[in-house]
């Protein structure tokens, strides 16, 4: 894909429906009774996936465009694969499908591609392990391919080193086929889908927050079957991100995104637009299914350069590539911190950022657990985004803004996540 710089982004748009909500869905909707009917659903490759992995599991899956009706089989229906199952690219459905695995009377095996059998798995196997639960890394390397067969699983409670939601998921979902209560700590606030969602389909589950607010822990106990539901999936904040950028650092632009989930453990990107004098309204805020939604409103700004750590750091994990492309042209410095879990996304995002950063003229500094980026002029490049969707689509505004022509290479990666993302930029010519 080849971009230049444009200006006056202008209209209404909406975005394809939240990742981490369209895996659960399909998920929670395989292991409860009943049928569970999935609106908005989104059709990116993680979350087909994630339907082929429980198609493979025995449970019967319709689509229809973007309509997802699942049999549910209950909580122990599931029945062996007969081959090895598939993730794709995608963390989400490995770590959470091993939690619901670990619980199974039978064995399996999963495996991905090349950069999801690179990210770190021993962290849902130690704790696994902890619970009784039989789960290897075929190659002894703590990555997937993984190896479950089964086991005894009794509950514990996991004061867990890394705020993950699919450390967290994958735990809470063992605990539905555990013997007595389950429970995890986080260091701060994770997403918390998988705690919401599950009690809407019916599990004893609680979220117990400490005084401040930032440390929660999740609580489940087993022994309540799970019950389809009717779930309308929001848009993904994770997609608006790159709209809400576009929109405020594109000259003589105002664009509306409909229907976006704004569940204040994802929402970060809008706390840290503010800081950076971001003109951003929220309009029509309401619930769904338990999820807080709205309307975004965007503006063209000047923005100025802010600090970014602690504990909002989860809550805007996956927007902080584009969130850096905003420092790379805004007034002054921006300094990330306590952000080392970028290193084991779908590539080391620090590395990735950075390097495609520079490559574009911006002076940035990588650290352990960050960077530092002074803002300025970007310059067209050549972007390699080693197939990360995030990369792509970050970079794919920083072109909007950058003198001269950028390409995006392998750009067709924006498929895992958002396979519509180039023609939403259409709506806004
Ligand atoms: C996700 C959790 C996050 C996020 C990922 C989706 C989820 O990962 O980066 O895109 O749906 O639970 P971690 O739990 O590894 O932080």
């Amino acid at each position: 894909m080849e971009l230049c710089s444009i200006t006056g982004l202008r209209g209404k748009i909406s975005v394809p429906g939240d990742k981490s909500v369209s895996h659960r869905c399909v998920m929670f909707g395989s292991i409860a009774r009943g049928t569970t009917e999935i609106h908005r659903f989104l059709e990116g490759a993680d979350c087909l996936a994630t339907i082929r992995c429980f198609r493979t599991l025995g449970i019967d899956i319709e689509e229809k465009e973007d309509t997802v009706t699942v049999h549910g089989k209950g909580l122990h229906g599931l029945s062996a694969p007969e081959h090895i199952l598939d993730v794709g690219n995608s963390g989400t459905t490995t770590r959470l499908l091993s939690g619901i695995l670990a619980g199974q009377p039978f064995e399996s095996k999963i495996s991905g591609d090349e950069s999801l059998n690179a990210r770190p798995m021993k962290r849902i196997i130690e704790p696994l392990s902890q619970m009784g639960a039989n789960i290897s890394s075929i190659l002894r390397n703590g990555c997937a391919p993984l190896y479950i067969t089964p086991g005894e699983l009794h509950g514990i409670h996991y004061d867990s080193p890394v705020a993950s939601a699919q450390v967290k998921s994958c735990i809470l979902l063992a605990g539905l086929y555990a013997e007595g209560e389950t429970s995890v700590t986080e260091p701060s606030l994770s997403r918390n889908h998988t705690e919401l969602m599950l009690k809407e389909f019916g599990a004893d589950i609680r979220s117990v927050y400490a005084l401040d607010s930032t440390k929660a822990t999740a609580v489940i106990t087993p022994g309540n079957e799970l019950y389809g539901q009717k779930v309308t999936v929001p848009g993904d904040i994770s997609s608006a991100a790159y709209f809400i950028a576009a929109g405020l650092i594109v000259p003589d632009s105002e664009i509306l995104i409909e229907n976006v989930g704004i569940n204040p453990t994802r929402a970060g990107i809008l706390k840290v637009c503010e800081d950076m004098g971001g003109d951003i309204t929220l309009l029509n805020e309401r619930v769904e299914g338990g999820e807080k939604i709205a309307d975004i409103l965007v503006r063209t700004s000047r923005l100025h350069g802010t600090v970014i750590q602690g504990d909002i750091i989860p809550t805007l994990i996956d927007e902080i590539p584009v969130i850096a492309v905003m420092a790379a042209v805004a007034e002054g410095t921006t300094i990330i911190r306590d952000a080392a879990e970028l290193k084991v996304k779908e590539t080391d995002r620090i590395e990735t950022i950075c390097d495609n950063l520079a490559a574009m003229g911006c002076k940035v500094t990588p650290a352990a657990d960050g960077m530092v980026i002074t803002g300025g002029k970007l310059k067209g490049a050549a972007i390699h985004t080693l197939l990360d969707h995030r990369i792509a689509m970050a970079f794919s505004i920083a072109a909007l803004t950058a003198e001269g022509n950028t390409k995006i290479l392998d750009s067709q990666c924006v498929e895992v996540s958002y396979p519509t993302f180039y023609d939403t930029f259409e709506e806004l010519l």
